[in-house]
């Protein structure tokens, strides 16, 4: 099993290119099961996630064909099986973006329950209620969501919570719906919106994409459109966080920092040196990092999947910060691996407590999901000594090429077998 071996304390300095975003990658592809004709996306970062989901479309007949410069041409002409199996939607969550899709353009889907993952239960009610709101009949049988409907319809969703593959799911499903679809409270993440521009581009009529009242007008027919996804806004945030607490140097290239607020934010807050362009950021560590308190919210609040990387920096900062999670009920697993770093934490229910000591001490860690390794890469990177991060396949789920990327600007690292 790979693993990742540090040697901590450089500074990072240098620049890094940031790859197209995983979690709006996802839902496009799943976008081309919409239309019979081809879906050309591109910017798709190259990782595990993303190949698994390109399987699990290819089981249903879909063909694809990955070119070399990240784009990746669909075309789902004939959907022969329309079936999510349990064995990939349990090594990927997202999976579940398929149920909206299928169900609009084959009148029927059978995808599997995702069950609880490392980070908590994740139920996907949200996504039933409003297909059910849009005429959908849905059974779950043995595990399974058995959904059908001759033709979806308009509706006004309100959903109990903000849920982004919830938002997305709908938004595919209601695009070729008879009539208007309302979502209330959805999701403000960029990702939603950059779907809903590659819907727009298939002849999808959508409104309100990117605020918490989206408005899908349906159509009886999607088509031909090229696509191009955003860049990773928390591979950045995981890049800046890396520049600061090592005290370096690093201008990331592709990112708006528009999707960065709250974390751009956070950073000056630590005592970091910010600056951006259009469509760069530059982040430097003046100084050791102050401790920083956050919360964990939907966008444009604080993002859920940088809060392990955030700690890294509470880890080793002057003072104390509380980190409070609400997003996900299990999104603490880094804790203990950061503790056998020499960290001073305390958790409890929700809330971690974060006393900075200074420096953090090579060590063998375990990778548990995705940003928590991201977090261990971190603290591998600012601690004294050799850090061993195992199980780095949670990893290579998101981040496109790290040890290259992070090898580029200084740091001293290696995958090993
Ligand atoms: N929830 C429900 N019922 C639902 C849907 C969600 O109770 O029907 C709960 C979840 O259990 C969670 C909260 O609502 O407590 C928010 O979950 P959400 O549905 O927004 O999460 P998601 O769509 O499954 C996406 C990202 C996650 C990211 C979250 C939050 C994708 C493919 N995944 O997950 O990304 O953490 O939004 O921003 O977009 C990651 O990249 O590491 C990752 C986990």
């Amino acid at each position: 099993m790979d693993k990742l071996v540090i040697q901590g304390g450089v500074p990072l300095r240098g620049e890094i290119r940031v790859s197209g975003a995983k979690n709006a990658a996802l839902p496009v592809l799943c976008a081309s099961l919409l239309t019979p004709d081809t879906l050309t996306v591109e910017n798709v970062p190259q990782l595990q996630d993303v190949s698994t989901m390109l399987r699990l479309l290819s089981t249903m007949g879909i063909d694809f064909v990955v070119g070399d410069n990240g784009s990746v041409e669909l075309s789902a002409a004939r959907i022969g099986n329309p079936l999510a199996p349990y064995e990939m939607v349990k090594t990927m969550r997202a999976s579940i973006l398929v149920l909206g899709p299928l169900l609009a353009r084959c009148g029927e889907a059978t995808v599997s329950l995702p069950g609880g993952c490392a980070i908590g239960t994740r139920p996907v009610d949200q996504h039933i209620k409003g297909l059910e709101a849009m005429g959908a009949e849905i059974a779950i049988e043995h595990g399974y969501i058995k959904a059908r409907a001759r033709r979806l319809k308009g509706a006004r969703i309100v959903t109990d919570l903000v849920t982004v593959t919830g938002t997305e799911n709908l938004m595919m499903a209601a695009t070729l719906a008879a009539g208007v679809t309302v979502i209330e409270n959805a999701a403000r993440e960029p990702e939603v919106a950059n779907l809903a521009q590659c819907l727009v581009a298939m002849g999808a009529k959508i409104e309100g994409a990117g605020t918490d009242t989206v408005r899908i007008e349906g159509v009886e027919r999607l088509h031909a459109a090229v696509h191009r996804v955003i860049a990773d806004r928390i591979e950045a945030g995981t890049f800046l966080v890396a520049a600061v607490a090592t005290g370096g140097d690093v201008v990331l290239r592709g990112p708006s920092p528009l999707l960065l607020d709250a974390v751009l934010e956070k950073l000056r807050e630590a005592g970091a040196g910010v600056e951006f362009g259009p469509d760069w950021i530059r982040a430097r560590g003046l100084a050791r990092p102050r401790a920083v308190n956050l919360r964990t919210a939907p966008f444009p609040g604080f993002p859920t999947d940088m809060q392990a990387q955030f700690m890294v920096l509470d880890c080793i900062a002057d003072g104390t910060g509380v980190i409070t999670e609400t997003i996900f009920e299990n999104r603490y697993m880094h804790v203990p691996e950061l503790r056998r770093m020499g960290a001073d934490i305390d958790d409890e229910g929700n809330t971690a407590i974060i006393k900075g000591v200074g420096r953090l001490e090579g060590a063998n860690v375990m990778a548990t999901d995705l940003r928590a390794s991201a977090s261990l890469v971190l603290a591998g990177l600012v601690a004294e000594g050799e850090t061993v991060v195992h199980r780095i396949y949670h990893l290579d789920r998101g981040y496109e090429h790290i040890e290259e990327k992070l090898s580029k600007v200084g740091a001293r690292i290696r995958r090993a077998a």
